[in-house]
């Protein structure tokens, strides 16, 4: 079972994922990092961890198609089961999106539906909500839509500002994706009928 692991940042989840991997918590191989910023600190981490890179600037494509066409051309050639997007800020289209339908996960620091987009923290903080979370959610054509299959619950404190809200999240995050991703690795993991809910056994 092999994923691929989009990042477009610092990548402190595809390293937890790595590091999930490395000490045989988490039974996939990390066939491939998939990153449209070349400078990005993830690249670095998928150097040191031996895993192949597609590092791509979207400029150098003539279009959204062309690019994601070239992506899903190295995920096809690596055989990826499925696609794991961390930090990945790029909504994918149908080029992408058809071929792995059912395959593509996303992590999103709030409590989906609630604060989709960029700076979930931020919007968090800025509405005063006293519980935000996490959610990892299977991938659809929308912003942070599709079937949630997971969530965990982070209480905000009155004295919360962005970083340490963000220091609660991260540490979450980094142990539930690997969790999630052995889970539908183990096939526990299926969509209902009507492509809304997710179930779990
Ligand atoms: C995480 O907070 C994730 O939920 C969001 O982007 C951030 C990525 O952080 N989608 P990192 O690059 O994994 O450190």
């Amino acid at each position: 079972f092999r994923i691929a692991i989009f990042a477009s940042g610092s990548g402190s989840n595809f390293q937890a994922i790595v590091d999930a991997v490395q000490s045989g918590k988490l039974d996939v191989e990390v066939g491939l990092l998939v990153c449209d910023k070349p400078n990005a600190k993830v690249v670095e981490r998928a150097a040191a961890a031996g895993v192949d890179t597609f590092a791509f600037r979207p400029k150098e494509y003539p279009s959204k198609e062309a690019y994601e066409a070239a992506i899903v051309e190295r995920l096809q050639k690596k055989e990826i089961d499925l696609v794991v997007l961390a930090g990945y800020m790029r909504i994918i289209t149908d080029t992408l999106l058809k071929p792995y339908e059912g395959r593509i996960v996303n992590i999103h620091p709030s409590l989906l539906p609630s604060f989709p987009g960029l700076d979930a923290i931020g919007q968090a903080l800025a509405h005063g909500v006293k519980v935000t979370g996490v959610t990892v959610h299977f991938v659809d054509g929308g912003m942070d839509t599709g079937p949630i299959i997971a969530q965990r619950a982070v209480e905000v404190a009155g004295g919360d500002d962005a970083d340490s809200l963000a220091s609660k999240i991260h540490p979450i995050e980094h142990e539930m994706y690997p969790y999630v991703i052995r889970a539908i690795r183990e096939g526990r993991v299926s969509i209902s009928d009507d492509g809304r809910r997710v179930l779990w056994s």
